[in-house]
């Protein structure tokens, strides 16, 4: 069983399987007859991506921002999961894994959103669905993915998942597993707090604030209106922050230091929540920062949070964080050593059912250790009690 963890994000959706990595902009966008393509510039699985899902064919990601007429992307909880979801997981779902079988997918919600949209979530993307993606060579590829189960987690877990979960899905860092962890996920709408204390997840220092990176942006976005008269969509944003420059029919913006101002704001906004949400909680022993806007934040945010802050990695991209401990716990949850013996015994046994590919193709090394581990039902979050 192919285990893919997808993070349908306000700002970006990730997908992952433990060997492949899928990351476009959470933007649909109409379909238009592009008459003329030019085969320049870059190529990758997810700059054209052009889809049909339920007889509608869709532009996503940046493909959607250059060529769609009607764009859209949403900071609204609600229109996510009714509108969004399905598309853009699908889509993910469907670049990540080559596997013809059911999958399982491990996913997250906004600490503030997992009880009331658990279930529609897992209604809208549970089940099979059959999706084209239109490849740029004018070849169609029809892919059927089936997802069988589905867990939802609340989504900072993922990022503690990630570092404490290898890619097997067994403890590798016992230490952190021994800790009472926080955890603030800073991303394009959300900024998400929680506590995970001896493996288990503390309801009562979790929650959600809409202190998000696209805060920074509308207020930049607003002060560049009122100098240019032009409106800049959020999602446009991404690519001037890093610069500090910005091109308006000709003319040449210096944001360097608005942008200053306004993360320095945001990180002390982050920075005050966390310490009325954890006031009681000065036993916390790390605190990691993690999600995109968190690399962008850093900086700002680290110098005043009082703890033992997590750097992060330079070399990491901390988009990823959720999606990869998303599909490390679903691996620790279902089994994955369980899964590698099976197919280690299909392998060995003559079969006329080559075409049941999969795409985890890594040669992990395979121990039998934790099968104890593998397909317990979980009641909420309390099969994390159990240490290895
Ligand atoms: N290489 C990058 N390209 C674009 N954005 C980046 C990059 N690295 C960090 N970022 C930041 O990452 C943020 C998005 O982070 P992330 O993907 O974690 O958010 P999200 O999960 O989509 O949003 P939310 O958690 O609110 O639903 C952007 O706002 C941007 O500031
Ligand atoms: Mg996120």
């Amino acid at each position: 069983m192919e285990i893919v963890g997808i993070d349908v994000g306000f700002g970006f959706t990730k997908a992952y399987n433990g060997k492949n990595s899928v990351i476009f902009k959470s933007l649909i966008g109409d379909a238009t007859d592009i008459q003329f393509r030019s085969f320049l510039g870059e190529d990758s699985s997810t700059s054209n991506l052009h889809i049909t899902l339920e007889d509608k064919s869709y532009f996503l990601g940046s493909y959607a921002e250059l060529q769609s007429t009607i764009r859209e992307f949403t900071l609204d909880q609600e229109k996510l999961i009714e509108d969004f979801v399905k598309i853009l997981a699908i889509a993910a779902a469907g670049i990540c894994t080559d596997t013809t079988v059911p999958i399982n997918v491990v996913s997250g919600l906004p600490v503030g959103y997992l009880r009331r949209d658990t279930k529609k979530f897992k209604k809208m993307i549970q089940g099979s669905h059959e999706i084209t993606f239109h490849n740029r060579d004018g070849q169609d590829v029809t892919k059927k993915i089936t997802i069988e189960k589905i867990h939802i987690i609340p989504q900072p877990i993922g990022s503690i998942f990630n570092l404490i979960f290898d890619d097997n899905g067994k403890i590798k860092n016992k230490g952190l597993a021994k800790q009472k962890l926080g955890v603030v996920d800073i991303g394009f709408k959300t900024s998400d707090f929680s506590i995970f204390d001896h493996l288990q997840y503390i309801e009562r220092g979790s929650t959600t604030t809409d202190t998000g990176i696209s805060k920074c942006f509308s207020v930049i976005a607003n002060k560049l209106r009122q100098e240019s008269n032009i409106n800049i969509e959020l999602y446009r944003m991404f690519q001037f922050i890093e610069s500090g420059m910005i091109k308006i029919r000709g003319k040449e913006y210096n944001i360097s230091n608005l942008k200053k101002r306004v993360y320095t704001h945001a990180a002390s906004a982050i920075a005050s929540d966390l310490n009325r949400l954890w006031e009681n909680d000065w036993d916390i022993d790390t605190i990691i920062l993690s999600g995109g806007g968190s690399v962008e934040l850093s900086e700002y945010l680290s110098p005043i949070i009082d703890g033992n802050v997590i750097p992060i990695g330079k070399d990491v991209d901390a988009r990823f964080n959720n999606v990869q401990g998303y599909c490390k716990f679903g691996r620790y949850k279902w089994g994955y050593s369980k899964f590698l013996d099976s197919r280690e015994e299909k392998k060995n046994q003559p079969s006329k059912d080559t075409g049941a590919e999969n795409s985890e193709k890594s040669s992990t090394k395979e121990t039998s250790e934790d099968t104890e581990n593998t397909e317990k039902p979980s009641k909420g979050l309390s099969w994390l009690r159990r240490q290895s």
